[in-house]
């Protein structure tokens, strides 16, 4: 028996030479000291011992089952370290090689200027507020003192829905809808889109958006109307800026102007930009119109007010020096990213 004991020794012995997988392992393992093991078999028959050579075999018989244990667990904790050296190699990350860039995107140019066009007339006490792109002919037309038959619906044509319904064409039917909704005195801005059947072109577009503005109260006259424009146009485009108002027709003011600032890029001597004129028109505005007033359920006797209509594109083309509008709609990251 003591040499069966040698025997199963050495077979372990060399076995462990070999292996070179934990799998592996596990199967020496269990052929050599498992239930049903090769030692096990060994000291199954030790009871045909005789009594003086038992303890003799059995100690042996431990100590070949020590020396096999001990000798599976190191080749166990040899071939895990070796399994995570070759991990440790195939995953190395080189915490030298430059990052890779992560881009980050900002606001539309459109967002930019709309955003400050905001911010100046909230410091003036205006809310902002928002209308339907959908709108009801009588909003967008009627009750802004436009009939069916007049010919300022022929330059503003739009896409209809039903006869009743179309895209809005200006951002004015929100004056109606404040006055109906609120009570003088009042200060409003409302920036949206607005449609138009207009082919595109450098500067035309069938989308576009304005910023309406409505203040009515007592006592407001075309003064107030002056004052706060030409803070707008100092604010957007530097203190030196100036306003010209010159007169022009819209139904629903009356009187009505057309607002220029000096060309902020000559500085009103003459360029490219302002076609030479030194010039730029940026909105139309005037005293809103009794009987607008009326329609949206102000008193005329008591209340006046003033009303204008911001192109946010043209400014926006002004500020940042642009001639062709599709830019601004176009989302070419090659162009949006330099703002
Ligand atoms: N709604 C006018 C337009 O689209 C602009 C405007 C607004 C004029 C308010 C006067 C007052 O041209």
């Amino acid at each position: 028996m003591r040499q069966q004991l040698e025997e199963i020794r050495k077979n372990a012995e060399a076995a462990l030479g070999e292996v070179s997988s934990l799998e592996e392992l596990d199967a020496i393992r269990v052929k050599y000291l498992g239930k049903k093991g090769e030692l096990t078999a060994v000291l199954k028959q030790m009871g045909g011992l005789s009594p003086e050579e038992r303890p003799v075999v059995g100690q042996i018989a431990n100590e070949v089952r020590e020396y096999i244990q001990s000798e599976v667990d190191n080749k166990a904790a040899q071939l895990k370290s070796a399994a995570m050296d070759a991990q440790l190699l195939n995953e190395t990350i080189d915490v030298t090689l430059p990052g890779e860039e992560c881009e980050v995107g900002h606001r539309h140019p459109l967002s930019i200027v709309l955003d400050e066009v905001k911010e100046i007339f909230q410091g003036m006490g205006f809310d902002i507020i928002s209308g339907p792109e959908v709108e009801l002919d009588y909003y967008n037309f009627e009750a802004l003192n436009i009939p069916k038959d007049h010919p300022a619906r022929d330059t503003q044509d739009t896409f209809y829905i039903t006869d009743n319904i179309l895209l809005r064409t200006q951002t004015s039917p929100c004056q109606i809808r404040a006055m109906e909704e609120r009570k003088p005195p009042l200060r409003v801005i409302s920036p949206g889109r607005v449609y138009r059947s207009d082919a595109v072109d450098a500067t035309h577009s069938p989308l576009f958006h304005q910023i309406e503005g409505l203040v009515v109260d007592e006592g407001i006259t075309m003064s107030d109307l002056k004052g706060t424009l030409d803070t707008l146009a100092k604010k957007l485009y530097g203190p030196e800026t100036k306003t010209r108002f010159r007169p022009h027709h819209f139904p629903f003011t009356e009187p009505s102007c057309e607002v220029d600032v000096s060309c902020f890029k000559c500085g009103g001597v003459g360029c490219s930009m302002c076609k030479g004129e030194g010039w730029v028109e940026i909105l139309g505005a005037g005293m809103v119109h009794p009987k607008v007033l009326k329609n949206g359920g102000i008193d005329p006797e008591k209340y006046s007010g003033f009303a204008f209509g911001l192109g946010l594109e043209r400014l926006v083309m002004f500020r940042f020096g642009l001639d062709d509008m599709r830019m601004l709609y176009e989302n070419d990251v090659r162009f949006l990213e330099q703002f």
